[in-house]
């Protein structure tokens, strides 16, 4: 059987630092970037393109893409919510970017200040100005499960903007569970419904670990033939706009998974463990990976994390 092949978008730098309460220097931004794709991380989501009122620690995008390290073979991809941050995204050279809609009102209105409804309208021109420029645009869904402010979400409420979100241009739509309640029976009850309307290959998998779930929900979602995660190194993260939600699933733990179901990622998982010990060090905070903390304990017995 032909080896099956998962592709891995790093949200570290963005998704994952987003929320940091520390300042976080843009050389230690640029250099996180450098050392994922050193690692071989392949797609790496490095900034957002959003209002500093609201994001304050994605404030830096400007120079985050003015000092981007040139990789051959690396894609980098940015947030963009309107059509404000895609100019000033594209000014800075993004080929590719990410529009965001929640599959519930009150995530919506907490987190881009509008109804869903109101924030498809404002894809729209994001969309055009896309096909006219050749930039790639994702399309991330967050609530998939539940909302932090509106409860648990009807799997047809996420097919529903998941499919707009397709027909409208999304190569991709990557599946957020925001706040991490996901089990892989509530995770599979969503897919099902969100692939009568979306090929499966369209999709990813966006798992928060706020539960201890999203290891289980990538696996899942894995045997349902989601083969793109979103993760980031460490288990960096949390949303600002969803309160006590974690990091998203470590990129350490997913790898160490895919390739213990005899997956290919591209990824070096000894050179991920380094970089994933460093970030954490560097921001004076726990390392979140499990499989990060296992390799880092052996290859130095006398050493606690
Ligand atoms: P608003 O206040 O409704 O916007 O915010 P507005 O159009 O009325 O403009 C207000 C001010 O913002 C103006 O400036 C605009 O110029 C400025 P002022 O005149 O007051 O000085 N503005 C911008 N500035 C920079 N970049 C822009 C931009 N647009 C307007 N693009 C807005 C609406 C969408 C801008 C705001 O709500 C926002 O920036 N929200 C971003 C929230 C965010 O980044 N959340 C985290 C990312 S989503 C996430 O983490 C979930 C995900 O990981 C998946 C999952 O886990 O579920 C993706
Ligand atoms: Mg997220």
């Amino acid at each position: 059987m032909p080896m099956e092949s998962v592709r891995i978008v790093e949200v570290g730098p963005r998704d994952g630092l987003q929320n940091e309460r520390r300042n976080v220097p843009t050389a230690s931004k640029l250099e996180l970037i450098e050392r994922l794709a050193n690692a071989g991380l392949r797609d790496i989501e490095v900034t957002s393109f959003v209002s500093p009122k609201w994001v304050p620690q994605m404030a830096d995008q400007v120079e985050v893409m003015r000092g981007l390290p040139r990789h051959a073979g690396v894609n980098y991809s940015v947030l963009t919510p309107n059509l404000k941050g895609f100019e000033a995204a594209v000014e800075e050279g993004a080929t590719e970017v990410a529009v965001f809609a929640a599959a519930s009102e009150g995530f919506s209105q907490k987190n881009i200040n509008c109804s869903i409804d109101e924030s498809i309208e404002r894809f729209i021109p994001v969309f055009k100005a896309a096909s006219k420029t050749g930039v790639k645009v994702r399309g991330y869904l967050s609530c998939v499960v539940a909302c932090p402010f509106d409860g648990q979400i009807a799997p047809q409420n996420v097919a529903d903007v998941a499919r707009r979100l397709y027909e409208l241009g999304c190569y991709e739509v990557s599946l957020g569970d925001t706040i991490g309640t996901g089990t892989p029976d509530s995770v599979l009850r969503m897919l099902e419904e969100v692939a009568r309307g979306i090929p499966v290959e369209q999709l990813a998998g966006h798992f928060h670990d706020t539960y201890g779930m999203a290891i289980a929900n990538v696996h899942a979602s894995y045997g349902f033939g989601v083969r793109v995660f979103d993760s980031s190194v460490a288990g960096l993260g949390g949303c600002p706009y969803a309160k006590g939600a974690t990091g998203n699933v470590a990129t350490e733990d997913l790898v160490y998974l895919l390739h213990g179901l005899g997956a290919h990622t591209g990824v070096d998982l000894e050179a991920l463990v380094d970089c994933g010990a460093w970030i954490s060090a560097e921001l004076n905070r726990d390392n979140g990976a499990r499989v990060g903390r296992a390799i880092l304990s052996k290859r130095s017995p006398a050493t606690t994390y």
